[in-house]
């Protein structure tokens, strides 16, 4: 299993503001909507919450929260939607069904999780939209520390901002 962060962030680190993105960049989501298709994606209940109860079809969707009972969701098959207590026990739900829906998990926020993902040791990889403004928000990304990761592909964008895709490995 490879757990792999896929984020957008400012200059200044912002990730979000009042619950949902400070941006609106077309072609970032387009990244998003193809790297995560089929996949199982990992994410806090208050990043679920910003799908205003929508679950994101061909995908798996673990969300944690700290209490789980209290969450209900009428998921499908072809977008599952379960609730768990723990990032150990949502990554523990997701091994068994790689098999199913792909090696690659991905770790898609918000700030608590990707905090936490850190923490925990529970990244080997991450994909970065790096959008080179800085913008007010209430949510962070963390500094990825250099030491323990490599920055290994970089594609510049200049249109409707300047913005990069970067991909960092865990050394
Ligand atoms: N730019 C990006 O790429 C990106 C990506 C994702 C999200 N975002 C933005 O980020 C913001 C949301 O991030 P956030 O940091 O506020 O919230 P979050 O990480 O999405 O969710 C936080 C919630 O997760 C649960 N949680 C966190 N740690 C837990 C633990 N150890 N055990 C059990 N449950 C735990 C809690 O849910 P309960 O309260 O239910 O217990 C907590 O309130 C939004 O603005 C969103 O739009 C941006």
């Amino acid at each position: 299993m490879i757990l792999t962060h896929i984020v957008a962030c400012s200059e200044n680190r912002v990730i979000g503001t009042q619950g949902g993105l400070p941006w609106d960049l077309p072609e970032d989501m387009k990244f998003f909507r193809d790297t995560t298709k089929g996949h199982i994606m990992i994410m806090g209940r208050k990043t679920f919450d910003s799908f205003n109860g929508k679950a994101l079809p061909n995908r798996y969707h673990i969300v944690v929260t700290r209490d789980p009972s209290k969450q209900s969701f009428q998921s499908t098959d072809k977008s599952p939607v379960v609730f768990v207590s723990s990032l150990e026990e949502a990554v523990a739900h997701a091994r068994p069904l790689t098999a199913q829906w792909g090696d690659e998990v991905f770790i898609i926020g918000g700030g608590e999780i990707y905090k936490q993902a850190f923490a925990k040791n529970l990244t080997d990889k991450v994909y970065l939209t790096l959008i080179h403004r800085e913008f007010p928000g209430d949510t962070y990304y963390p500094e990825i520390d250099q030491n323990l990761f490599n920055l290994t592909e970089r594609r510049d964008v200049e249109l409707p901002i300047p913005f990069s895709f970067l991909t960092y490995l865990k050394k």
